[in-house]
């Protein structure tokens, strides 16, 4: 899957691009990761990418014409015909089901907004979606792309390896995930639960059932209701209350 973004800071993807799963999958061949610096696609000699806003008021706004020209130019890098993001704190909220459909489209550009704003235009003639990752303001779409970029990529097919199943895990069914340990067993007195030590594979199943269910019902019981609740659950969760 192809990634290209868009950005007037692109200095902040460099060590983010070339570390870790992110690496490995574009060396792989699973992913290509491209950044594009916004201020390459102005004309005028202080490369000026926003603008006073009209009406008067503070901040500066991101100008239409460098992005126009900056998504023509990324839209003709390669033949699949893109899904364009913009990231903006007004966008609909990125949820898991969110990257799975993202994950199943060969190619998407993603431009990030500064948080003064961005020229209305953009949104209405430039990009055909809005995403924000949370109800918080951030200076910029860069931390939100590349969360897009991460919950995205390490669901394409290859870029976990072949044993790790990226569906397994919270949020694919939406329940938290159950409680983790590894060696020691014991640490300063704190004890690795027995069921998970005792070497037999229907006690720890319903062990983690279990603990899944309590989590969930603790922290965010809401997901509880769209969750397919089995009547092994309905059981499990009868003893929690
Ligand atoms: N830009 C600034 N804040 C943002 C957010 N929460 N989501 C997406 N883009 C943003």
């Amino acid at each position: 899957m192809r990634f290209d973004l868009i950005t007037a800071s692109p200095g902040i993807f460099e060590g983010w691009r070339s570390h870790s799963i992110l690496a490995r999958g574009q060396a792989a061949g699973h992913l290509q990761i491209e950044v594009h610096d916004l201020r390459d696609y102005t004309h005028d000699r202080y490369r000026q990418i926003d603008d006073y806003p009209y009406g008067g008021g503070a901040g500066m706004v991101l100008k239409v014409e460098p992005l126009a020209e900056a998504l023509d130019a990324v839209r003709g890098m390669a033949p699949e015909e893109p899904e364009v993001v913009l990231l903006t704190p007004q966008g609909e909220p990125f949820v898991q089901a969110t990257a799975r459909e993202l994950s199943a489209l060969p190619r998407l550009v993603l431009v990030c907004g500064r948080y003064e704003g961005v020229d209305e235009r953009v949104r209405e003639h430039l990009v055909t979606r809005e995403i924000s990752i949370g109800d918080y303001v951030l200076t910029g779409g860069e931390v939100p792309a590349m969360a897009v970029v991460d919950a995205v990529a390490r669901l394409v097919r290859g870029v976990l390896g072949d044993d790790a199943s990226p569906e397994e895990e919270s949020f694919s069914e939406p329940l938290l995930e159950y409680p983790q340990y590894t060696r020691p067993a014991e640490f300063h007195g704190w004890r690795v639960p027995a069921e998970l030590l005792s070497g037999h594979h229907e006690r720890v199943r319903l062990w983690r059932r279990m603990e899944r269910l309590r989590r969930t019902l603790a922290r965010r019981p809401e997901l509880l209701r769209r969750a397919s609740v089995s009547e092994e659950d309905r059981r499990l969760l009868a003893r929690i209350v």
